[in-house]
């Protein structure tokens, strides 16, 4: 083990690893341009529909509206309902055993209606397609799955829906690593008006014991910055307001080319003009540099919210997670960010239960989160997946124990959280007005700077709009605000 500048544990198998590995400059990067790719592409779904179901994670939901993008250009129209649907794709998250489990039950319910309908293409793609098991399940137990590719071969699709139009057996086209390099001028359907998400990296270096990323979504790469400043300057001019930058560990953006950080590319982002909001997630406390949180601090358009992930508040948990940090160093970290960004909010990721989590670590959590006073705080029961590391230790937490644990996490979380929102009852908050409330039509749902959402009473043409708002209720999960006469300052 070796200490890093920023004071942070580094593993050196991971540095070795950095080491070995050639930095291209930007000039040397490789990239694939879709559209030549396109030009391949036959109108194949012309007359015909498709349903996408997304489970998992930003990066799945983005690949979504991507695939969308590719199936409209062949001519596919999207479907009111699954089962009305000429083609169903399932794109799966792999990071827990219960996103699993709910795919397996879906696509056996699927079965009845492919012996109904043997023009019906069935797809399986997302990270459950990169793991051998998964295909062993579907060649021996689900032979009615039609195709099924990995998260390195997304742009393939096109032309595996055509082959799946000649053939009775299952395709498999799941690529091990991805080709070295990024594939550009991706067609998308953005499910949203405001709010648009943009990959900048893909892949995880991490190797965090418990987790299944790095070996579902390969070795990080990073897109080139003025790819991505492109596409962000090509949403502001399509009316986005807000940005979010999608990585699995978004801090270490640049590491594989050479002279760029995440600093630098949140820099350039900030700089586009008509973009009201450059949100990114997720970053990693592992390498959160100050100049980082610098960036952040000096930028308005950049909100003063980060998503942390701690996942333990046991050093000793975290070094069996090999997250590469102590307790004292995370606190740290908040610590020197809390100083350069006043009125920060955190919210953060936790695992319970992990291998060997003493019933003293999990209390060390519980009064990290009572420390740290996160807005909110995504926890989970740890599930062994196969092939990570964390499958070797010995795990010796009960079931029992693992649902005790998140509840009473949950339930310490739970009142944190309202006590912070109860902090904004009469403030008046910037916010920018997103969309219709999803369980009512005469509700709008707004988002504060930290990501909270309020419901306001108001026109619907204040959509897409920075407006300002009284906090007049707050709720653990939501807080209710009256839209102020614009011109207020805030
Ligand atoms: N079991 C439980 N939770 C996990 N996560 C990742 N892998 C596992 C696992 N094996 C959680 C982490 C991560 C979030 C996206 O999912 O908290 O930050
Ligand atoms: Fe998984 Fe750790 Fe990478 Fe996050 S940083 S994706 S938890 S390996």
């Amino acid at each position: 083990m070796s200490v890093n500048n920023e004071g942070f544990i580094q593993i050196d198998d991971l540095d070795q690893h950095a080491a070995d590995t050639h930095r291209p400059t930007i000039a040397e990067r490789q990239r694939v341009d879709y559209r030549e790719i396109a030009k391949e592409v036959g109108r194949l779904g012309e007359g015909k529909t498709y349903f996408i179901r997304t489970h998992g994670c930003q990066m799945n939901e983005h690949d979504t509206e991507i695939m969308s993008g590719m199936l409209e250009e062949m001519g596919y129209t999207p479907a009111r309902e699954m089962y009305d649907a000429d083609f169903i794709l399932y794109n799966t998250c792999a990071v827990r055993e219960n996103a699993e489990d709910k795919v397996w039950g879906n696509l056996g319910t699927l079965k009845p209606y492919k012996a109904k309908n043997p023009n019906l293409i069935i797809g399986l793609c997302g990270c459950m397609a990169q793991e051998e098991v998964v295909r062993e399940r579907i060649r021996t137990t689900h032979p009615h799955v039609d195709i099924v590719f990995g998260t390195h071969n997304v742009h393939v699709l096109p032309s595996l829906v055509e082959q799946a139009h000649h053939s009775k057996l299952t395709i498999f086209d799941v690529w091990d690593a991805a080709h070295d390099g990024t594939i550009e001028n991706l067609p998308k359907v953005r499910k949203d008006d405001v709010r648009a998400w943009v990959n900048i990296q893909y892949g995880c270096n991490k190797f965090c014991t418990y987790c299944i990323v790095p070996f579902t979504r390969g070795e990080e790469r990073s897109r080139l910055p003025q790819d991505v400043i492109e596409e962000i300057k090509q949403l502001a001019a399509e009316g986005y307001k807000e940005i979010t930058l999608l990585g699995q560990n978004v801090n270490d953006y640049g590491i594989d080319l050479e002279g760029v950080d995440f600093a630098d590319l949140l820099e350039l982002a900030a700089g586009v003009d008509g973009i009201e909001r450059i949100r990114f997630t997720t970053s990693n406390p592992w390498n959160f540099t100050d100049k980082l949180i610098d960036t952040i601090a000096r930028h308005k358009q950049i909100p003063n919210f980060i998503h942390l992930p701690v996942q333990s508040g046991s050093s000793q948990v975290l070094r069996r997670m090999k997250r590469g940090y102590t307790r004292e160093e995370y606190l740290d970290l908040v610590s020197r960010i809390k100083t350069r960004i006043p009125d920060v909010a955190l919210t953060t990721d936790i695992i319970v239960g992990f291998p060997g989590e003493t019933e003293e670590q999990f209390q060390e959590t519980v009064s990290l989160l009572e420390e740290v006073r996160y807005e909110g705080a995504f926890t989970f029961v740890y599930s062994p997946r196969a092939g990570t590391p964390a499958t070797r230790l010995p795990d010796d937490v009960s079931e029992e124990d693992k649902k005790k644990r998140l509840y009473r996490l949950n339930e310490v979380q739970d009142g944190i959280s309202l006590e912070q929102n109860q902090k904004l009852v009469g403030h008046v908050l910037n916010v920018l007005v997103e969309c219709e409330s999803k369980n009512n039509a005469d509700v709008l749902q707004a988002r504060t700077e930290s990501n909270k959402l309020v419901h306001i009473e108001g026109a619907k043409t204040l959509i897409g709009q920075m407006i300002h708002v009284k906090v007049t209720e707050a709720k653990t999960w939501y807080l209710r605000g009256e839209v102020l006469p614009q011109g207020v300052i805030v």
